[in-house]
């Protein structure tokens, strides 16, 4: 379902020149420090230092609509509320334009469609939207038509082959559903003891590659289908180092259960609370990743597969929010444990994370794997 927004209808975004001017700096790097704030979020920081070149960089390989009359359309996929997302866009549009003015003389109209889950909220998207368009006599607008669309990314959201740039950044590592056997206790892929999958088993891994491969399969048909001939789809993932021999995550993010088994001895929750949570996210390996492109290689051709280690600060509330660099997962937990027990949590994480970095056992950086896939849409015979 596509909701039109009536106050969006022509908006015309404006230019954030520091931090894209920081981005622009790092180009070609492949082993990134993340340098954080206290309450930033780092997939804010990953976004506009490591990742962002290769999505501009993709940018130019676009090419203009066969049609000179139509709109070229540019979506993200699970785009949030954040202020973030309404950057990343502009940065994307200010990429497009250049391109565009430097090949033609004659601008195409830009449509931009913001994509998320129907349970976020999208008036504040909206009201953000709406604060990018004030005037702003020092900077330069960028015209185009913005709309926000309800649904999952792993459904068909949009007409065939009217998509024209789109992306997923920090998204596909979210899952549509968590796997029915890891929450059955007679399952050999049940997950009791832990909330996330730091330690679990091989059969509980099992489940959820499982249902990461379905997932990613569906995002790919769909996208296969709305992508326009030569359409872009840039895609990030958070990875595990490789295949299921190595550890799932990084020392830092296995306190995360320690911290709960330590509320379970005290009281704080009970066992079966505990063991009935389980992680909507997933971290792929880049062999799970590639071999599903391959899958899709009669629709797509891979422009890029970039695989890179990123050091977060291990400091950062985002890593305090235990299975993904988002703040979703702290929500996840708010639904589950409650909020004051969820504030109790993060406090105790911060604290053994610190105690941790004091005696040296933990460092302050956690290396992280990401992977970028840029994909083109062959032309349709
Ligand atoms: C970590 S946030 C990333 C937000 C944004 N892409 C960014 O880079 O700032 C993940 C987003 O994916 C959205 N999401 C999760 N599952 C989704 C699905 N099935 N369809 C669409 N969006 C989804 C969440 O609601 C959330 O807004």
């Amino acid at each position: 379902m596509a909701l039109g927004e009536p106050g969006l209808n022509h908006g015309g975004f404006h230019r954030r020149s520091a931090n894209h001017g920081k981005f622009m700096e790092k180009f070609g790097r492949r082993d990134t420090s993340v340098v954080s704030k206290n309450n930033s979020s780092c997939h804010v920081q990953i976004d506009s230092i490591a990742l962002f070149p290769d999505i501009l960089e993709a940018i130019d390989r676009l090419r203009l609509p066969t049609v000179l009359q139509e709109a070229v359309t540019v979506v993200q996929f699970g785009s949030s509320n954040g202020q973030i997302s309404v950057d990343n866009v502009v940065a994307i549009l200010q990429r497009l334009k250049e391109k565009f003015g430097r090949t033609i003389g004659q601008e195409p109209e830009y449509q931009v469609f913001f994509q998320d889950l129907p349970t976020i909220d999208f008036n504040a998207l909206i009201k953000l939207l709406n604060a990018s368009i004030l005037p702003n006599q020092d900077v330069h607008p960028v015209d185009c038509y913005a709309a926000a669309v309800a649904g999952s990314m792993y459904d068909r959201l949009f007409p065939v082959s009217t998509l024209h740039f789109g992306c997923a950044m920090f998204d596909l590592n979210c899952l549509s559903r968590i796997p029915e056997s890891v929450s059955d206790r007679h399952s050999p892929a049940y997950n009791g003891g832990q909330t996330g999958l730091h330690r679990s088993s091989v059969a509980t891994i099992k489940a959820y590659s499982a249902q990461a491969k379905e997932d990613l399969c569906n995002f790919l048909a769909a996208r296969a289908d709305e992508m326009a001939d030569y359409g872009i789809l840039c895609l990030n993932f958070r990875c595990r180092d490789s295949d299921s021999s190595t550890s799932y995550s990084t020392p830092h993010e296995v306190i995360g259960d320690c911290v709960w088994d330590d509320f379970i001895d005290k009281g704080i929750i009970s066992a079966d609370m505990r063991d009935s949570f389980n992680p909507l996210h997933y971290w792929r390996s880049v062999r799970e990743i590639t071999e599903v492109v391959a899958d899709f290689s009669s629709d797509f051709e891979v422009h890029k597969e970039v695989v890179q280690q990123v050091h977060i600060p291990a400091g950062s509330a985002s890593v305090a929010s235990t299975p993904s660099p988002s703040l979703s997962s702290t929500a996840m937990l708010r639904a589950h444990f409650g909020k004051e027990v969820t504030n109790l949590y993060l406090q105790r994480y911060e604290q053994v994370l610190l105690e941790g970095i004091g005696n040296q056992t933990l460092s302050y950086h956690q290396s992280t794997t990401w992977m970028i896939v840029v994909l083109i849409r062959k032309p349709r015979g």
